[in-house]
């Protein structure tokens, strides 16, 4: 999308298209102006519906309508707190040996087979088991858990833009199997167990509960949901990133301390997540154009962060960017909850990994992306280590 996001800059910036019936924006200005203005709401729900007025697919509108990412202040920050205490700086540091302990595992594996999808066989389960563990769901159960997970997230991310009946279909029995099996999750939580996000909500429940299960059940999956493909995406785009860029990559050999900001420039570089929406609440003058009060405003954060008015030379993958205040986790209230652990994820996975990258064989060539406007991945990367 990298060549088209730059004529949209240079030529219609805040632009109206017809066939999504929504507002494009392309500049890191822009978007970031949008991201932070109480003026543009979260709160995409109403356009779901109109969009998909049937109603059997009421439950899956109500389940949407309890997450943190659809609300603006002050209900936005209140639910904002049923995750705060997982994500405190001292509660990451226990994942740090977590997240070590799962890289080595996956890695021993995959060199001593001399091959891997990296996909398959590290990106993609790597941070199922850390978010897992973190909410408490056990082994037995991640895979099915993953599979309720993705297609929740295509609907999460799509639901207010491009979508089809039976992809939300899809998303709604996967948010109700989910649903019932959280709460018999929940049930079976022994007393003293570890802290993990089931048990607190477990504890929460009272009469005089802050938050309604609902609440509880729909963020617990938002989490589950927003950890896994965006991070799969960051350690595949990113290895991709430095293995088409070897001088970047012998760099990084020769320096290891620059991985967190070889982190951030794979964020910037290729972004897991490409847009986020929101709804004008008021009439807005953006650039010359006016957006109305209700238009849907999609912001670009892939365009964004290769904006050459904030990056220099901003199609160059340079692991030692300066300045490097890309928007690949939003901006403003709703900035990433996970961003933290994602970046440790990724630190610990690219440090593990850089002995083995120079002997990487990847054919760059083949690789295809993934049908998916908004979650940008390849479809797979199968990989061998030369001797
Ligand atoms: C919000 C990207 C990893 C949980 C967001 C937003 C973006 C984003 C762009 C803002 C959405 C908006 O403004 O509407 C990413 C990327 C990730 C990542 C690129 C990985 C590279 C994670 C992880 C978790 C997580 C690991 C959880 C463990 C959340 C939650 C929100 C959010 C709960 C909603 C915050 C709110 O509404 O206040 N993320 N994310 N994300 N992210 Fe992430």
């Amino acid at each position: 999308p990298y060549p088209i996001y730059s004529v949209f800059r240079k030529t219609d910036p805040v632009h109206w298209d017809e066939g999504l019936e929504a507002w494009v924006l392309t500049r890191y200005e822009d978007v970031a102006f949008v991201l932070n203005d109480h003026r543009f709401s979260s709160d995409r729900i109403a356009v779901g519906r109109k969009l998909h007025p049937m109603p059997e697919f009421e439950p899956l509108f109500d389940h949407l309508s309890h997450l943190m990412l659809q609300h603006d202040e002050p209900t936005h920050k209140h639910l904002r707190a049923i995750v705060h205490d997982a994500f405190t700086r001292s509660a990451m540091k226990r994942w740090e040996s977590v997240i070590q302990y799962r890289v080595d595992d996956l890695l021993e594996i995959a060199v001593d087979l001399g091959k891997m999808e990296f996909l398959v066989d590290f990106a993609i389960p790597l941070p199922v088991m850390v978010i897992s563990e973190l909410v408490g769901i056990p082994i037995e159960d991640r895979t099915q858990v993953k599979a309720w997970c993705d297609d929740f997230a295509f609907v999460a991310t799509n639901f207010y833009a491009e979508i089809t009946d039976e992809q939300l279909q899809r998303g709604l029995q996967s948010v109700d199997a989910f649903r019932k099996y959280l709460r018999h999750q929940a049930e079976r939580i022994a007393p003293g167990a570890d802290m993990t996000l089931l048990e607190l909500m477990v504890q929460s429940q009272g009469t005089d509960a802050e938050f309604s299960y609902d609440e509880l059940i729909a963020n617990c999956m938002l989490l589950l949901t927003a950890g896994n493909e965006t991070t799969t995406n960051l350690l595949g785009n990113g290895l991709i990133a430095l293995l088409e860029n070897r001088d970047q990559l012998s760099r990084l050999n020769k320096d290891p301390s620059l991985i967190p900001s070889a982190v951030e420039e794979c964020l910037r570089y290729d972004s897991p997540l490409q847009f986020v929406g929101r709804i004008a609440l008021e009439e807005v003058a953006i650039g010359s154009r006016t957006i109305r009060p209700g238009d849907l405003v999609l912001v670009m954060l892939g365009s964004a962060n290769r904006d050459p008015e904030r990056f220099p030379s901003p199609d160059e993958f340079d692991i030692a960017r300066p300045n490097n205040h890309h928007l690949a986790f939003g901006h403003g209230p709703h900035f990433c909850v996970g961003s933290q652990l994602s970046r440790m994820e990724a630190t610990i996975a690219f440090r593990t990994l850089l002995p083995h990258m120079e002997s990487m064989k990847v054919k760059t060539q083949d690789l295809r992306h993934q049908q998916n406007y908004n979650l940008r991945c390849f479809q797979n990367i199968p990989l061998k280590f030369s001797q």
